[in-house]
């Protein structure tokens, strides 16, 4: 993880938020690299989810919204963790967390010295386990009260109870507060589902491990309304859906380059449900504070829409055309957090390599995730031929994609540099290229093609270079485009 957050920093993906003021330590801002990748994870699950399928549409409500919302949704009443004070020190824990982390201990077998003792485990020496603050290691913890994670604030200028309202937790109600919005507009027929990508906001009691936990965070939430009276395949069509929304959520993230051996399901215990749910898997993934969620699939019943008719008078329900009733959809809920699947993809690109005796940096990334698509490079920046060509390579190849122009250091500090920002591809302009005025030589006009993983390359005409990056970053193996042209040493 230090690997990670020391790269995010010093390449330009993620920064502390307020950074200058000391921080906050629960905030990130998104850099110019960060932001990039950020939007590739939105845009392609944007592809994929809502503009690819037939039965699927967007929707983009906003974060501020009716607090009776919130009393029908149940987060008022039920959206606590349990915290606990430490009385000496005043720092706050989850009840439910606060063995899971490592406890400072000041033991009185070994004359008060100060040790640290891993998350759970006794003392070795006098064999106590963990009762006082775990970080101070000196303040008793008060008995667990419920504290709300929703974030309070006061709609128009007057601050009373009357305009309090709250900083959506989630982007979910948002959906089912339009459900009937969208049925009417669009017209549609069950089963369909609505896609919102937008900011939630948690009161996170001990947000922390870098983008893992924070109280501003982004998500990519999806209820897909299915009709209870129906069956598919011999099966009521929510547990259908519900299957079929798991397989297609574990697909997803494995195409965009998450490993196998990094990705397990793991299926909510009768206890753990939340009072909606009749049925919840969680797709983890083996971040490198170990395995953890990484999105939830859940099927909601139609707890939420009875619960806004409920709240708001006004009626939710579907009519079955077929058995001339009115039904109230079941909702299935694929449920991903933006910031922990860029964490999750940033972490399963991470290589450290050795190459010619040197430690080589590389992020892996799928083409279409990687940030930055190709980088231009002239061998040498005092040719004014050169660099006036890799600018004019730069200009044409932006119009289709994010590249950048580079000529700060030597190309081999400057290969380096691009693929710890994961860049795919790096073009080369040099004395071949434009050829020599002086001395009467004309250029090939070719460029040098370098690949990321392999670090070959092949030199293309300028004339094909926007075929080969449309071949390239469209999904074709780099192998078969190398293999008709000439080939290059390694870069
Ligand atoms: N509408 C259902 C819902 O919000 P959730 O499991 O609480 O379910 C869904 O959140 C996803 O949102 C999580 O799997 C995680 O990826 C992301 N998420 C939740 N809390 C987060 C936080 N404090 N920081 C970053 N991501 C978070």
């Amino acid at each position: 993880m230090d690997a990670l957050v020391s790269l995010s920093k010093r390449r330009g993906f993620i920064f502390q938020s307020s950074e200058i003021y000391g921080g906050t330590g629960s905030c990130w801002d998104y850099g110019p690299v960060g932001i990039e990748l950020k939007q590739n994870i939105k845009r392609v699950w944007w592809r994929d989810y809502i503009q690819r399928r037939p039965d699927m549409m967007g929707l983009d409500a906003s974060i501020l919204m009716h607090p009776t919302v919130w009393k029908a949704s149940g987060h008022v009443d039920h959206f606590t963790d349990p915290m606990v004070d430490c009385l000496e020190c005043r720092r706050r824990f989850r009840a439910d967390k606060v063995d899971e982390t490592p406890w400072v201990h000041y033991c009185p077998a070994t004359k008060g010295n100060k040790f640290t003792i891993p998350a759970g485990e006794p003392c070795r020496h006098c064999g106590v386990s963990r009762t006082l603050c775990p970080e101070c290691g000196k303040g008793e913890l008060t008995p667990p009260r419920q504290f709300n994670l929703m974030f309070k604030t006061f709609m128009g200028p007057v601050e009373e109870d009357a305009s309090l309202t709250y900083l959506r937790p989630e982007t979910a109600q948002g959906i089912f507060v339009n459900f009937d919005n969208v049925l009417q507009s669009m017209r549609r027929k069950l089963p369909f589902g609505i896609g919102q990508i937008g900011k939630a906001f948690r009161n996170e009691i001990t947000p922390g491990n870098f983008i893992f936990r924070t109280r501003e965070f982004e998500q990519m939430e999806i209820e897909y309304f299915v009709n209870p009276l129906e069956t598919v395949e011999g099966r009521p069509a929510d547990e259908y859906w519900h299957e079929r929304w798991i397989e297609d959520s574990m697909a997803w993230f494995r195409r965009y380059g998450l490993s196998e051996e990094n990705l397990r399901l793991r299926e909510h215990e009768a206890d753990e449900l939340a009072h909606y749910a009749k049925r919840t898997a969680d797709i983890e993934y083996r971040f490198p504070i170990g395995w953890s969620e990484l999105m939830g699939i859940a099927n909601r019943t139609d707890f939420d829409l009875k619960q806004h008719a409920k709240f708001s008078g006004k009626t939710l329900t579907y009519f079955d055309e077929e058995r001339k009733e009115h039904v109230v959809p079941y909702v299935i809920e694929p449920s991903a957090g933006v910031d922990r699947a860029l964490l999750a993809f940033l972490a399963d690109a991470y290589r450290e390599e050795e190459v010619r005796g040197e430690k080589r940096v590389v992020l892996r990334f799928h083409p279409e995730l990687a940030p930055l698509k190709v980088a231009v490079l002239p061998l040498l920046k005092k040719r004014e031929d050169i660099v006036r060509t890799a600018h004019a390579i730069r200009d044409e190849l932006s119009k289709e994609w994010t590249v950048v122009y580079d000529d700060t250091a030597a190309i081999g500090r400057l290969y380096r540099r691009q693929d710890e920002v994961g860049t795919p591809y790096c073009v080369t302009v040099d004395v071949q290229t434009v050829g020599d005025q002086a001395k009467g030589e004309v250029g090939d006009g070719k460029v040098t093609i370098r690949d990321r993983d392999s670090m070959e390359q092949i030199r293309v005409p300028l004339t094909a270079l926007g075929s080969v990056f449309r071949e390239l970053l469209g999904g074709g193996a780099w192998a078969s485009v190398a293999s008709r042209f000439e080939r290059k040493g390694e870069g």
